[in-house]
Order: C-alpha cells, then sequence, then structure tokens
C-alpha cells in the first residue's frame, strides 16, 4: 500500500493498493460521516466493479444508491450532469452524504462538478479504474463537462476527499485505453524524473502491468508535488501539458477522432522534442513511446497545426505558452508569440 498525501487547502490522501476496491467502505468510513453513499459511474465499469464496491460500503454500514450513464466522451455533458443531480434529489442525497466516482476520467470528471455544484458541494471520493484517471485526472480537483464548442470549457476546482486507486483494475482495461494512458505515464517522465523515463525505456506494453505498482505512485507524486505548488493552475500546473498544445492541435485537427487523448499527447511530446532537445533525446523519446504502440508523429502538417495551436484555451492574450522539457526529466514552461512558436518548426532539423 502507498499513501500520497495531497497538501492542498482542503487536503486529502492517494492510496494506491491492489484489490483496494474490495475494502474500500472501511477507508471510506475514515474520511466520511455520509449516511448514504452514490455510486457515479458508466455501464461498463458498472457491470465489472460496482457490485464489490457496493458491498463493501454497504458492510461498513454506508447506504448505497447508483446512477449509471453511457460510457465514452459522448456522455460528459449538460445532459448527463443534469441528470445526475436529478437522480441525487430523488435519492434525497443531502450535503453531508457522498459521491463515489467509479470509473474513468468522464466518470471522474462529471461526478466531481456535480459534487462541486450539488446543493453548492458536496464531499466526493474518486476510485479511478483506467489508466489516464489513476496517475492524472482523479488527482488535483480539476472538474468539469464538455460543451459543443470544446472540451472541459464549463467547470470548477473541488479536491476530492480521498482518492482510492487499484492497479489490478487495469487490467480489464481495454488495451487501446491502456495505451491511451500511457501516454500521460511517459510525460511524467519528461516533465520530472528521468529515472522514470528510463525505467519506461526498459518495459513495454506487455510488461507494464509488473511495474504499475512503482510507476503509478511516481506519477501520483509528481502530479502532487506540482498541485500542491498551483493548486489553481496559475502558473507551474502549466508543466502537466507537455505535449498538450500540438496534441489537442492534433486532436481537432482529426474532429477528436483519429487519436485518443494520450496518442495525441504522444505525438505532441515527440514532435516538441525533436525541434527542442538533441537527436539523441528525440531518439530515446520515440523508442520509449514505440514499446507502448503509441504515435511519434502525425501526417497532418506542422504549419497548420501551429495555425491551430494559436486557438488553445490556455492562450494568455496574443501569447502562447508550450512546454520543453530540454534535458528529459526537467521541463520548462515558455511564452511567446503566435510568430515565436511557429519559429521553433521552421528551424531544419
Ligand atoms: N491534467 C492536467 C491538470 O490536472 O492540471
Amino acid at each position: 500500500m502507498t499513501k500520497i498525501h495531497v497538501p492542498v487547502r482542503d487536503a486529502y490522501d492517494v492510496i494506491i493498493e491492489r484489490n483496494i476496491l474490495k475494502r474500500c467502505g472501511e477507508i471510506i468510513s475514515e474520511v466520511s460521516k455520509a449516511e448514504t453513499c452514490a455510486i457515479i459511474t458508466d455501464d461498463n465499469v458498472d457491470k465489472l466493479y460496482s457490485e464489490t464496491v457496493s458491498e463493501s460500503l454497504k458492510s461498513n454500514g454506508f447506504k448505497v444508491v447508483k446512477y449509471v450513464f453511457p460510457h465514452g466522451e459522448a456522455s460528459k455533458n449538460a445532459g448527463t450532469l443534469t441528470k445526475i443531480w436529478s437522480f441525487l434529489v430523488q435519492n434525497d442525497i443531502t450535503r453531508s452524504d457522498c459521491l463515489i466516482a467509479l470509473g474513468g476520467g468522464v466518470v471522474g470528471d462529471i461526478t466531481g462538478f456535480a459534487g462541486a455544484t450539488f446543493l453548492r458541494g458536496i464531499q466526493y471520493i474518486q476510485i479511478p479504474t483506467s489508466l489516464l484517471a489513476q496517475v492524472d485526472s482523479s488527482v488535483g480537483g480539476k472538474t468539469a463537462v464538455d460543451l459543443p464548442e470544446g472540451k472541459n470549457l464549463v467547470g470548477a476546482f473541488k479536491q476530492p476527499a480521498l482518492v482510492l486507486c487499484d492497479p489490478e483494475t487495469l487490467r480489464t482495461l481495454p488495451e487501446k485505453f491502456l495505451i491511451d494512458g500511457m501516454g500521460e505515464v511517459v510525460k511524467y517522465g519528461m516533465i520530472a524524473d528521468e529515472k522514470l523515463f528510463d525505467l519506461l525505456l526498459n518495459c513495454n506494453l506487455e510488461n507494464v502491468h509488473e511495474y504499475f505498482d512503482t510507476i503509478i505512485p511516481i506519477c501520483v507524486a509528481i502530479k502532487k508535488n506540482v498541485v500542491a505548488e498551483d493548486e489553481l493552475d496559475t502558473g507551474l500546473r502549466m508543466i502537466l501539458n507537455f505535449g498538450h498544445t500540438i496534441g489537442h492541435a492534433i486532436e481537432a485537427y482529426y474532429h477528436y477522432e483519429t487519436y485518443t487523448h494520450g496518442c495525441a499527447v504522444s505525438a505532441g511530446m515527440c514532435i516538441m522534442t525533436k525541434y527542442c532537445n538533441t537527436p539523441e533525446e528525440y531518439a530515446k523519446l520515440k523508442k520509449c513511446v514505440e514499446n507502448y504502440h503509441l504515435p511519434t508523429d502525425t501526417d497532418a502538417p506542422i504549419m497548420e497545426l501551429v495555425n491551430l495551436c494559436g486557438h488553445d484555451k490556455k492562450r494568455a492574450g496574443q501569447k502562447l505558452r508550450w512546454i520543453t522539457c530540454n534535458p528529459i526529466g526537467k521541463a520548462q514552461i515558455q511564452t511567446g508569440t503566435i510568430p515565436e512558436f511557429r519559429a521553433i518548426f521552421e528551424r531544419e532539423v
């Protein structure tokens, strides 16, 4: 068992332990005074894990209700959120009760936003079951829903009261989502930990499960350090966006249909590293992402991607921010105009 304390204003623990789902009720009873726990989950995760979580909660004295919505990003919208709010009212959930986000990033983000808004704020706990959610979205309190105009455009900062990560749940994760999460895992090595990067360089998609007990705590600890210093995303937290400026442009260029988020980030990291690091470091990153069947590039013309970066929601006025990791393991936040950003990619490499 690894426990990582996240020292933000509403501090909480992230606990990483195999099969922790079976004893989640006992741990939740230490942080929650709830009479009722409302599990929010999607139809895929529901079939796999709701019963285990529900049984553990009930045997620790909680009443349990459950709301299930269809899996996938298409559900992360105001319509689903409204249905969750109504479900909570219909089930007499009060401000002293607790929401349990059981699932991947979509479940975590929308449940967190329900937690931030229902009755002006109610406790919520994250039980992330995807790799992306375990290493990134369940920690740090970013909650949101999508609008037709773009992803995560409406949200709030609301920290969970507890995060319970069970690496065993990654065994039932479809390979596509394991690969997606590995994009973010490699990112942590690039931004903050050369030793993690070297470990990843020597593993592959087939044997990485054996290393998750090491890898997940390292990623969560890096995220904790960043979030503790910049809870509201006004400075250092930007380093978590390495590969994302180009990555978001790739996702948008292909209308969010061709690349998963982690794959777009992987290609974005490789493109930045190709232009900003030595050829040796670029070759190492390429080899590393290839170990996890992640892309190293895209067919989209780089200047078209650069133009799309001008629409990045992290833009500050006419200035754009982007992240470089030179050398591997150390991130830098760069600020410049769009022409200055474009100039990076005009150079021969
Ligand atoms: N996923 C990036 C962040 O939490 O800031």
